[in-house]
């Protein structure tokens, strides 16, 4: 795959029309890198399943460059999720919705819901206007990463994995490191009222400052596939302990204050919850490339919502 460095409006308009070509394009979202298709087009939804070893049942996220293109995709919208929508998109939240009649299988892993996303970055952005232009609907993207495997912050580590892979057209946009670090906050959005699928940093404190509305935080609601419900998601290769004290050889992520015992290799020392979310998955990858002999992490000491998130991830990192 080809890789473009701050890529300026014409690549934007390159890789839409690569896409429309049915080629991936690896780019920036402020969550994670995403490896992305014209949705529309069930071949190159295929290559991103081949691409990360995933399986077919495991759906998709649509992501459109505005609310109003919803209609190509959803139906029967509740009224919560329009609020919802209004109010955090573009942003780090996606929504199940019931889907359109016509939305393949394959994009929805044989479900009767969608996933959809209206991402901020300004180059996923500029793609998807781009590629809306040229008459795409929505690009369907994943995480650039292999399945199970930690989700790539920068353009480094997602070309890192399929540099050397895909075809003749496909590129990697380089937008430097994700804001936050972390996917996207998940909101089930077919039942009566909103449950949360996978916590991020749109947390149901801000939901229900911003907007009134409450989420239940449910794992799961019938019918619903709950992402990473895997057990090695988001994992590393390295053994994760967790709040444990560390031994010689260990790699180390805690607060600041939080001293480095000897022989221990320090790989994080955040100083919030935004910067641990941010570096959480590069942390994961130094502590791979350093071949420590285990990693130790102490979770965030809060109950806030993207501290919720953050833990959500370390969990499932060290359950394998
Ligand atoms: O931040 C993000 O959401 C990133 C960026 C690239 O947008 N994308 C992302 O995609 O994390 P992925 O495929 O790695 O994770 C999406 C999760 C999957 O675990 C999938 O099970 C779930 O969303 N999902 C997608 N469509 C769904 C649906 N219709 N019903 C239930 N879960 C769904
Ligand atoms: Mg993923």
């Amino acid at each position: 795959m080809k890789l473009i460095s701050n890529p300026t409006s014409d690549d934007s308009k390159k890789a839409a029309v690569a896409l429309t070509h049915g080629n991936l394009v690896i780019f920036p979202t402020e969550t994670v890198y995403g490896i992305g298709a014209d949705a529309s087009n069930s071949q190159a939804i295929n290559r991103i399943y081949r691409i990360k070893n995933r399986p077919n049942s495991s759906p998709l996220i649509v992501h459109i460059s505005n609310i109003r293109n919803l209609i190509h995709w959803a139906s029967d919208v509740p009224n919560y999720a329009k609020t919802l929508g209004n109010t955090f998109w573009p942003g780090p939240m996606t929504l199940i919705l019931k889907r359109s009649t016509g939305v393949s299988d394959l994009l929805t892993g044989g479900q009767s819901s969608v996933g959809i996303r209206v991402p901020s970055n300004r180059i996923a952005q500029d793609l998807l206007l781009e590629f809306e232009n040229l008459g795409g609907l929505g690009i369907a993207a994943p995480s650039a990463n292999r399945h199970g495997e930690v989700s790539a912050t920068t353009a480094d580590a997602a070309q890192e994995v399929f540099g050397d892979e895909g075809i003749s057209g496909d590129l990697i946009l380089n937008g430097g490191t994700c804001e936050y670090g972390i996917e996207s906050t998940i909101i089930n959005c077919t039942d009566a009222s909103p449950s949360i699928l996978r916590p991020g940093v749109i947390t149901p404190e801000l939901i229900e400052v911003y907007t009134g509305i409450t989420c239940n935080p449910s794992k799961n609601s019938h019918g619903v596939i709950a992402p990473g419900m895997s057990l090695k998601h988001y994992a590393p290769q390295t053994k994760i302990l967790i709040n444990q004290l560390p031994e010689k050889g260990d790699g180390l992520i805690a607060g600041g204050d939080f001293p480095t015992p000897p022989g221990v290799v320090r790989i994080a020392s955040p100083k919030n919850l935004f910067e641990y979310a941010k570096t959480l998955y590069q942390s994961f990858e130094k502590a791979d490339s350093l071949k420590v002999k285990r990693l130790c992490i102490y979770l965030p000491d809060s109950e806030s919502g993207i501290a919720e998130a953050i833990k959500d991830r370390v969990l499932k990192a060290a359950s394998r």
